[in-house]
Parts: structure tokens; C-alpha cells; sequence
């Protein structure tokens, strides 16, 4: 069952059309990432669902209410939709406690005193912070602040968590460690969480289901694995991980790439596609094979051990394709011929 559902949302500035009817269903209990460049309009859409954001057009309900509507000139506004909220900036109140933080929209909503005292000692047991209930907010960390954040969204008890970049100023190691935390809290509080970020190894590791954007309009909406796996444009393909993209002509039925062997792959292009003559091979690094015969012919321009892995660049006719294998791989060196497989590649049009 549908719990926050967008109809059609659109929103403009100006000329620019920040979200283009935006269509989304979003379950009970789900993570549902909204991914995309800077630009894209994530924080927009974001707003509108928290109703700091009124609508050019379209409607958002949560479960069978109504809360904007554009055509029906209804527009309830944000302390009444009860989402918990948290933004990328720190922001925390730095004249009140950890704890005064925590408590203070509760009041603000007429809470009773003990009932107070209840939720945010439970919102600041689950995010760590009872030690820290006397301190002021200004004296802990980034990780820090963003918890009293986070706490302050739990205490209202939301059903939908807004949660815009929450974690990009913070440190890489900390990042990751925040995921699994908030991961845990949703667990715990059953609440659904959409989620905005531009970093898709975050989108992956959080979400039930992504939503690529670009430009204010939904390219896919997919579980994490079908978006790596089956995505649905180049820009979604570009977007979700690393990639390769280049352009082969078509003959007879047979792809020529580099030279003017035909070469067979398992999964070839469909008829309609075929017919357009030049279109576009998409692979991932890892999804690439040097051979000693047939293949694509190209020479290894860059060979950089990374650690846990090898990456090459080779150049194929003015197009790089990066090829990553495991550490131990003994393959060719810098400057040499080599061959390359194309294990699972994705087809595109060129105009796409
Ligand atoms: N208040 C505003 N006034 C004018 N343009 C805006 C405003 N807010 C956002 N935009 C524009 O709307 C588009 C989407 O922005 P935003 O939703 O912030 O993207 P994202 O969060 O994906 O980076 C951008 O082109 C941005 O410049
Ligand atoms: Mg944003």
C-alpha cells in the first residue's frame, strides 16, 4: 500500500522547471532514495513533501489525506504533517542543550511534561547521546550535530523521516557509519525514510528503492540492484557506479568495434536498435575481459594498482575504457595491444 504518494508534482523558478511531474508511491516503512546531480531537484521535491514548498501543480497525500493540492487550492502547512526533518547543514539550536534540543518542538506541540521527558530520553538513548543531554550542541562534532538532529526528528515519533544529504558533511568513515545507524532507527521507530543524496553508494547501501533524477525528471525507479543492473538510459548507467561507454557501428547484423572483425556477444542489441547503424556499448570495468583472440583491439594507456585492485585504461579508437581486475591479475603491460571481451553490455541509442 501507497503511503506518500506524489500526483503529478510539478514546481518552476522562473523558466527553469525544478520538477517535472513527479510521479511517486512510497510503501509504509520503505527507504526510498531520490538520487541525481546537483541541480537536479531533490531539495524541491523534498520541500514540497515538508510544505515548506507550495505546488505550480500536482497533489501529495500521506495514507488517504490530502496534504497540497494545487487544483483544489489546498495546503496544510509543515508542523501539521508531523515528518521528522534533517537537513544537510548542523541545524541545531546552539543556546539550548542536546537535550533542550530534542525537546523543544515537542513543547512546542503542547506535549505533556512527563511524555516530554519520555520521548527524548528514548530519541537520545538510540542515537547516543544520553551522556552528552547537559552539553551544548556546539561543542560536539559534525557526527554529533547531526545525531541531535536526528534525535529531534525521532522524539515526534514521524511516520516519514525527510532526510536531505544528511550525512555529506561528514567524514567518509563516519558516513558509512552513520548509514548503518540510521538504517537501525528505522527498525526500531518502523518510520519510512526518503532519502536525498547525490552519492549513489549511499542510495545503494540505504534504499529499499532509488529514484534517478536529472533535471527535474525521474529517469528510474528501481531497487538498487535492478538500477545497477538493468538501468535504464545512459544517464542512469553513468550515474550508478563506474562506466564505459563506446560508440560501435553495425553490419549485416554484426557489431564492428576497432577493427573490422564482427563480433558476437551473448546479449546483442534488439533489431530496432541494430537498425540505427552506430550505436552505443555501455560495460562496467569489471565486466571486462582481456583475450588473447577476437575481441576488441586496443592499446593499455594507464595501469594503476590500487590496492585491492588493478585498474587499466585502454584506449579503443579515441574512446577509454576503464577495466579493473582483481590485485593479483597478471595482465598486459602499459603501451601494449591487447584485446578486450565485452562479458555483459548494455545497448543504448546514440541519441539517447
Ligand atoms: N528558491 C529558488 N529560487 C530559484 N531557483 C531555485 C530555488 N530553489 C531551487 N531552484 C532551482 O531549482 C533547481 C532544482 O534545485 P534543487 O531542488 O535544490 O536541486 P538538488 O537538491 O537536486 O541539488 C535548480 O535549477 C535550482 O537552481
Ligand atoms: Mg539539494
Amino acid at each position: 500500500m501507497s503511503y506518500v504518494k506524489l500526483v503529478d508534482v510539478t514546481k518552476r523558478f522562473g523558466d527553469v522547471i525544478a520538477v517535472n511531474k513527479l510521479n511517486i508511491d512510497i510503501k509504509e516503512g520503505e527507504c526510498f532514495s531520490m538520487l541525481g546531480p546537483s541541480g537536479c531537484g531533490k531539495t524541491t521535491t523534498l520541500r514540497m513533501v515538508a510544505g515548506f514548498e507550495d505546488l505550480d501543480d500536482g497533489e501529495i497525500y500521506v495514507g488517504d489525506s490530502l496534504l497540497s493540492s494545487k487544483a483544489k487550492g489546498y495546503y496544510l502547512p509543515p508542523e501539521k504533517r508531523n515528518f521528522g526533518m534533517v537537513f544537510q547543514a548542523f541545524a541545531v539550536w546552539p543556546h539550548l542543550t542536546v537535550y533542550e534540543n530534542v525537546a523543544f518542538p515537542l513543547k512546542l506541540k503542547g506535549i505533556k511534561r512527563d511524555e516530554i521527558a519520555k520521548r527524548t530520553n528514548e530519541a537520545l538513548k538510540h542515537t547516543n547521546l544520553l551522556e552528552a543531554a547537559k552539553k551544548s550542541p556546539a561543542d560536539l562534532s559534525g557526527g554529533g550535530k547531526q545525531r541531535v538532529a536526528l534525535a529531534r526528528a525521532l522524539a515526534i515519533n514521524p511516520k516519514v523521516m525527510l532526510l536531505d544529504e544528511p550525512l555529506s558533511s561528514l567524514d567518509p568513515h563516519l558516513r558509512e557509519e552513520m548509514r548503518f545507524e540510521i538504517k537501525d532507527l528505522q527498525k526500531v521507530y518502523g518510520f519510512a525514510i526518503i532519502y536525498v543524496t547525490h552519492d549513489q553508494a549511499e542510495a545503494m547501501a540505504l534504499s529499499d528503492r532509488i529514484l534517478v533524477m536529472k533535471l527535474g525528471i525521474v529517469q528510474q525507479i528501481d531497487t538498487p540492484l535492478k538500477v545497477y543492473n538493468e538501468p535504464s538510459n545512459k544517464f542512469v548507467f553513468s550515474f550508478i557506479g563506474l562506466s564505459n561507454f563506446l560508440n560501435v557501428k553495425v553490419a549485416n547484423g554484426n557489431i564492428i568495434a576497432g577493427g573490422s572483425q564482427a563480433l558476437q556477444f551473448k546479449e546483442m542489441p534488439s533489431d530496432a536498435l541494430k537498425s540505427e547503424g552506430e550505436i552505443t556499448l555501455a560495460s562496467r570495468p569489471s565486466e571486462i575481459d582481456f583475450v588473447s583472440e577476437g575481441g576488441v583491439p586496443g592499446i593499455v594507456k594507464r595501469k594503476a594498482f590500487l590496492g585491492e585492485i588493478i585498474d587499466y585504461a585502454v584506449d579503443v579508437n579515441g574512446s577509454e575504457i576503464r577495466i579493473q581486475k582483481g590485485r593479483r591479475f597478471i595482465g598486459p603491460s602499459i603501451g601494449s595491444q591487447c584485446r578486450l571481451d565485452f562479458l555483459r553490455p548494455h545497448w543504448y541509442s546514440l541519441k539517447d
